[in-house]
């Protein structure tokens, strides 16, 4: 892929699943992968895999003080950031009349604050250079029984990704979304059997995605090969329509 060089790219959630599998991707293809994630033990562990010129930085994404102290040992260490991933989440599933104040705050302040803080603390570090961030969306933003929080937060991405498109595509960043369906990665591994066996029935490849099938896609829409890509929600799902 064309453009990702020398790159410096943030990925939040590097430790394990997609966020790994996309920083190894971006290590690949040339990039100085940042992988920032509150369990240090194992952005370490991704970063010593990497080798080279990978770093690794601890991150509380719903934390505005975890950022600014991330971003600043960044830009200390690396000079600038060319490209984020906001990946970091949790799942906290419970039917709605069940969910709890601390599930509902706990997946909005990770997964929708966190990738709001993230594009605020980045992006004034971006605009001298032009950058490409990728919010993780999911198909579950049309709705998931038992998510209503995941499914909230994962549609609020989709606002969030459309509004930094407005107000900064005139610093050449560009930003878009991903949509995976599921996806072979812990978070899926801890959901039951005959749950999963049911998500088949509806995906028209009758399989989950491997976290790698994620990582290319948004090393591509990083990249420059997408580099007339922005605004979009790009759905990675084996062919379901939800
Ligand atoms: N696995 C799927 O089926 C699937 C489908 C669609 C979307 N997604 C999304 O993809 C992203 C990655 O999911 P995954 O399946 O790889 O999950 P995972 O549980 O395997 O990994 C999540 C990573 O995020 C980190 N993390 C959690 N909270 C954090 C915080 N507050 N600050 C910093 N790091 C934190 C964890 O330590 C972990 O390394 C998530 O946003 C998830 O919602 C996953």
């Amino acid at each position: 892929m064309r453009g990702l060089k020398d790159k410096i790219i943030v990925v939040t959630g590097g430790a394990q699943g997609i966020g790994k599998a996309t920083a190894v991707r971006l290590n690949e293809e040339g990039a100085i992968v940042v992988v920032a994630d509150r369990n240090v033990e194992g952005a370490n562990q991704t970063a010593a895999q990497l080798g080279g010129r990978t770093i690794a930085v601890s991150l509380d994404v719903s934390s505005r003080e975890s950022w600014k102290d991330a971003v600043t040992q960044i830009v200390d260490r690396l000079g600038r950031i060319d490209g984020l991933v906001n990946n970091a989440g949790v799942t906290r599933d419970r039917s709605l009349l069940k969910m709890t104040d601390e599930e509902w705050n706990t997946v909005i302040d990770i997964h929708l604050r966190g990738a709001w803080l993230g594009c605020q603390t980045v992006i004034p570090h971006m605009t001298a250079q032009g950058g490409a961030i990728v919010n993780i969306s999911s198909d579950a933003r049309w709705g998931a029984f038992g998510q209503s929080n995941y499914s909230a937060a994962k549609s609020g991405l989709v606002g969030l990704t459309r509004t930094i498109v407005i107000e900064h595509s005139k610093h050449k960043i560009r930003v878009n979304a991903v949509a995976p369906g599921p996806v072979l990665t812990p978070m899926v591994e801890a959901v039951p059997e005959e749950v999963r066996k049911g998500w088949l029935t509806n995906i028209p490849l009758r399989r989950e995605a491997q976290p790698e099938e994620v990582a290319s896609v948004i090393a591509f829409l990083l990249s420059d090969d997408a580099s007339y890509v922005t605004g979009q929600i790009v759905g990675i799902n084996g062919g379901s329509i939800i």
